[in-house]
């Protein structure tokens, strides 16, 4: 059996994914190989069929699809799915949400359009700088430079977010953050910066921010690109027992609250 499964991998590298993926498509296939990271005939297909079909949740499918189409955002209907389940885990309306790392406004589109659909009425705060990443460690953040990502508009974002419960702060989060000091019980927050140092702020800023059963999902963190990013949640995770981590197959990091931070 190991020699086949070897055979078999010898054989897929030899001819390309690409190819692969292409000749799949040809053939009206809806599944491609992925091209990085883990053995891509394994986990992917065995068993498929005990997965969830996505597919099938039509509230979900139709508003991941619209965020999609609109190539706001490179989140794909996996992560969205992280997302929306996080939404659904809010307790309670008394809870805001935050995401960090807005861009194009997909991935709070897709929030928005989740909490309306399932009746959620909860403040939600919106953080970019509009005008790209504002502070990149060179050592630590390998290609990402200041700047990247800076092609998107404040008030283009604002006019497709539009929407009652929704604040966008412009700027660096390092001092926006200071709008939301007062806050102390986010229900979820999408962390989605790309780089170390913010990425290490943000984690410490909501770490007293959030009670028990909160959620922190960041996204990127198995992201080979953002090396900077993994470091800065596995050092709060390391040094941090509040939080219990879960790193999912999406290459997201789940980061739930377990108990509160006492104060110092
Ligand atoms: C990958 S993009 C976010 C993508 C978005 N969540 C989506 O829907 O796909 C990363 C964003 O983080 C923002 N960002 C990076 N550093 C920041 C900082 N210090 N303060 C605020 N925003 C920052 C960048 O401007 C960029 O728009």
């Amino acid at each position: 059996m190991k020699i086949v499964k070897k055979v078999i991998k010898k054989t897929l590298r030899k001819i390309g994914i690409d190819r692969i993926n292409k000749a799949l498509k040809s053939q009206g296939v809806k599944y491609e190989l992925a091209k990085t990271g883990a053995t891509y005939y394994t986990y992917y297909w065995r068993k498929a069929t005990k997965k969830i079909d996505l597919k099938t949740l039509p509230s979900f499918w139709e508003i991941a699809s619209m965020v999609i189409d609109d190539q706001r955002t490179s989140l794909y209907y996996d992560r969205l799915y992280t997302l929306w389940q996080g939404v659904l885990s809010v307790p309670s309306f008394d809870y805001p949400l935050a995401e960090i790392g807005t861009y194009r406004g997909g991935s709070a589109k897709f929030i928005i359009e989740t909490m309306k659909k399932n009746g959620y009425k909860n403040k939600f705060f919106v953080f970019d700088t509009f005008e790209g990443h504002a502070l990149v460690d060179q050592r630590l953040d390998g290609k990402h430079r200041v700047g990247s990502f800076g092609d998107t508009s404040y008030e283009e974002v604002k006019a497709y977010l539009n929407s009652p419960n929704v604040t966008l702060h412009k700027g660096n989060f390092l001092e926006t953050a200071q709008n939301i000091d007062h806050i102390t019980n986010f229900g979820m927050v999408h962390i989605d910066v790309d780089v170390h140092p913010v990425t290490t702020f943000c984690l410490k800023f909501f770490e007293r921010r959030t009670l028990p059963g909160s959620i922190i999902i960041v996204d990127d963190y198995g992201n080979l690109s953002c090396k900077g990013l993994k470091k800065a949640v596995d050092d709060f995770v390391q040094t941090n027992s509040h939080f219990k981590m879960f790193y999912l197959l999406t290459g997201q990091a789940l980061l739930v609250k377990v108990n509160n931070v006492e104060a110092v």
